[in-house]
């Protein structure tokens, strides 16, 4: 048996559990996650640890995050098992609050972040980053972390959270992690799991996509030009559903269409009902 890990669900037994490592002079790190936890979320824990913080875990499926027409009731949920990873991975704390806790009845503020949240994801999820905005900053302001992790399979989220923590003065370190792939190239996701058989052999495909447009930007190519050897890679695969194929730059998430570097290949495509999402960065 390793350590034992307490598995919180209140906000005020977290705050107190998180005085009292603050009184013995840990530092703290936050790792948010939605749970059915995979590599890339053990990355990030592994990330914290390496700088010795007090590793709290947060696993909430944030309905405030999906429309109605998205995948929260199938939305995949194995608490169990994801206590019992972070345990093993020498997580100290384990958050994991009701709906309720989080959202008590009366509660009506959102945190906006204007303008990154428009394109990409956000063009096809409206209101998605409103609901990532606000539970990170009620988590920030839960656990009060020195340092957050956070993958950046989900790259928009992390530049979308890391305006949010500028402008909102938020006294946390935003540490971004690299995404985490399986042998095939394929980035972990929580949704993978939602995969038949065939459209996980079709699946890393959309990374394959996106290191054909890379190589088109390393040869001196343009962002369009990118942009239509991803879709031509993508188009022989009749599988995928493409929502959007882009080249942005990445700060300010505008497009890059012509020449000019750094530029991040983003793309999201549906297999059947699962949506996958996955970038590349060129500098
Ligand atoms: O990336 C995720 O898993 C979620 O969007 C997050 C950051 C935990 C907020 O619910």
């Amino acid at each position: 048996m390793g350590h034992s890990m307490p598995l919180l669900h209140s906000i005020s037994e977290v705050r107190a559990a998180i005085r009292q490592a603050r009184l013995a002079g840990r530092t703290v790190g936050l790792v948010p996650t939605m749970g059915a936890l995979h590599e890339g979320h053990l990355s990030l824990l592994a990330a914290a640890r390496e700088r010795g913080d007090f590793l709290v875990v947060s696993i909430f499926v944030n309905p405030t995050q999906f429309s109605p027409r998205e995948d929260f009731t199938t939305y995949p949920r194995t608490l169990e098992a994801d206590v019992e990873a972070c345990r093993a991975a020498g997580g100290d704390l384990v958050f994991a609050p009701s709906v309720e806790e989080m959202y008590p009845a009366g509660f009506c503020t959102t945190v906006r972040v204007q303008g990154l949240t428009e394109g990409l994801c956000g063009r096809f999820r409206p209101g998605h980053f409103d609901g990532v905005t606000t539970v990170v900053c009620k988590l920030l302001d839960i656990v009060q972390p020195d340092r957050a992790y956070f993958g950046l399979k989900d790259y928009q989220q992390f530049v979308v959270l890391r305006r949010m923590v500028l402008d909102l003065d938020l006294p946390v370190e935003m540490v971004p992690c690299p995404t985490v792939r399986e042998a095939d190239g394929l980035a972990m996701s929580s949704r993978n799991r939602h995969l038949t058989p065939e459209q996980r052999r079709v699946a890393p495909r959309l990374h394959q996509a996106l290191q054909a447009g890379s190589e088109v930007l390393r040869q001196g190519g343009t962002g369009e030009q990118a942009i239509a050897a991803v879709q031509e890679f993508l188009s022989k695969e009749p599988e995928f559903r493409v929502q959007y194929i882009e080249a942005v730059n990445p700060e300010t998430l505008e497009p890059r269409l012509q020449t000019g570097r750094p530029v991040v290949l983003a793309v999201a495509a549906y297999l059947g009902e699962t949506r996958l999402i996955d970038n590349l960065r060129v500098d």
